[in-house]
This record gives structure tokens, sequence and C-alpha cells, in this order.
């Protein structure tokens, strides 16, 4: 097996500490891509219904995937802040802002302490952000301070108990699940967060799920980070190296006869702020 040297789960903490900008940026321009993740960004775009005009907060923008799209909604008239705890990461989701026509500023930072004026957005968009917060309910109430009244907040996290994926042992499957999850710091935090909105203050909070298909492992395999995940199994005496090899042998063959599958399952979120007068 060729051996990722990262965890990437665990290095969204700190990615500037981990000095390995090029393989998170690869990272996130992979699952930005991923058929299954792209099906539950169009909802949260439906669900967003961004109008011409309004100023956007991207809470954890990383490298700036989402940007070009929420800057088609926007338009020139709008604006976007980018936001996020990576210097590195903010260096280059500037390169991509340079591209487009609203507006677009930058600023290093924690989510769970935003240095912006109450009542400043329009909007607030997180993916896949809140999972690897320390305390994702005091990032919860930034973002709804932040927020003018009648304000939306979208988040799409990864449902981790819900990844359903073809498997010729599901045992072996069940453990590399659990594995994977122990590398992330809220692997629940999908689950949790109607009930953080609530806790929050926000008003009215939705919850519209999507459950995206991918047919082809190569893409899994990366975005799941399954050959570093396998390693650690083996050095753990969790599995032998025989065994992790042939699971991943078996995916890929089923993969290129078509017979594999993974769902994904976003509960796509839209909370809204109390509207002035409400
Ligand atoms: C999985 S990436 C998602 C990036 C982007 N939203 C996307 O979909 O491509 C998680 C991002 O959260 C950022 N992050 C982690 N902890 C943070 C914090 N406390 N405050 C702000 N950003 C943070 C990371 O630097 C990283 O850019």
């Amino acid at each position: 097996m060729t051996k990722p040297p990262i965890d990437f789960h665990q290095g969204f903490h700190d990615v500037d500490a981990t000095g390995a900008g090029d393989a998170f940026e690869g990272y996130l321009v992979n699952v930005h891509a991923m058929p299954n993740w792209a099906e539950s960004r169009r909802k949260r775009f439906e669900l967003a219904a961004f109008r011409e005009g309004e100023r956007i907060l991207d809470a954890g923008c990383g490298v700036g995937m989402d940007l070009a799209e929420l800057s088609a909604c926007v338009g020139k008239s709008g604006s976007i802040v980018g936001f996020d705890l990576s210097d590195d990461l903010i260096a280059r989701a500037r390169q991509r802002a340079a591209k487009l026509d609203t507006p677009i500023s930058f600023q290093q930072g924690d989510l769970q302490a935003l240095p912006f004026a109450d009542a400043t957005f329009d909007a607030g968009w997180s993916e896949r952000v809140l999972m690897y917060l320390e305390n994702p309910l005091a990032a919860v109430r930034e973002i709804l301070r932040i927020l003018k009244p009648g304000g939306r907040f979208l988040a799409g996290e990864i449902d981790f108990g819900a990844i359903w994926s073809t498997s010729p042992d599901e045992a072996f499957r069940y453990a590399l699940q659990q594995h994977t999850m122990k590398s992330v710091r809220n692997p629940g935090l999908s689950r949790q967060l109607p009930g953080l909105c609530v806790q929050a203050g926000f008003a009215k909070i939705k919850v519209q799920p999507t459950m995206g298909t991918s047919h082809d492992f190569s893409i899994t395999e990366r975005a799941a980070n399954l050959v570093w995940h396998l390693d650690r199994m083996v050095e753990d005496g969790e599995v032998s190296r025989g065994a992790a090899e042939d699971y991943l042998e078996t995916q890929r063959r089923l993969s290129r006869d078509g017979g594999f599958t993974s769902i994904l399952v976003v509960p796509n979120l839209v909370a809204t702020k109390r509207s002035a007068g409400a």
C-alpha cells in the first residue's frame, strides 16, 4: 500500500502546524468533486436561496472551494468574507477569489470567537467545519450573533454513522468505520447540530437530507483516506497486513466490475435567526 502520511481529520485542527498545505488542498479539491458531496451542496444552495447583494460569511472556507458558487449567487453587489484558522489555506483561497467578480475579503481566526460586529451578515455558510471544533456550540452562538435578523445559517456535516458502502466483509468494514470515527473530534456532530442551534437561540431549523451515491471506489478511497486508516489498523494490531490489502483489492475489483456502491448521507441544515419584530 502507498502511504499518505497524514490523518486529515486530526490535521484540520491546525493545518498550519502540519506544514502540509499542498496535501490538504489536494484533499479538499477531491472532496469538492465527489458526486455524492456535490449533491448535498446543491441542496444547501437551494435551502439558502441566496440573493444578489447579500453579505456571506464562509465560515471555515479552507482553500475556497465554494467561493465561485457563492459569488455567482450574490453577484458584484454582494460580498463574501472567507474565514479560517489556517493562514496557509486562506492564501490558497485568496488565489481562487482573485478570478471572481464579487468583493471577497479574508480573515484568519477561530470560529468559536468571531472578530465581527453583531448583525453584520445575511448568511453564514459552513461545510465540514463544526465537526472539528472543540466547542461547536460556541461557534453556532457566534454565527447567530453576527447574522442580521432573519439571517440564515447553512451547514453541511457528514453523518459518519450512516456511511454505507458495499462490503465483502461487514465486520472488517465496521472496524474500519469505527477507526475513522476515532479520528474525528465530533463524529456525531451532524446529529447534534439541530439541538445546538435551538440551544444557541435560532428561531427556525430545517433539515433536508441528501443521500448521494458513488460507484467509484477510488473516490471513496481518497476522500475517506482509507489507506492511512488501514495502515494504522495494521500497526495497532487490529487487522493483519494481508487482510487490509485483501479488503482494498476486493473493493477496487468490485468497482472495476461495476459492483461497488457508496452512499453518503448529509443532513443539510438551515437555521434562521428571528426577524426584527417577530
Ligand atoms: C474539512 S475543511 C473544509 C473547508 C471548506 N469548508 C470546504 O468545504 O472545502 C475544515 C476547515 O475548517 C477549518 N477550521 C478548523 N478549525 C477551525 C476553527 N477553530 N476556526 C476556523 N476554522 C477552522 C480548517 O482550517 C479547514 O479549512
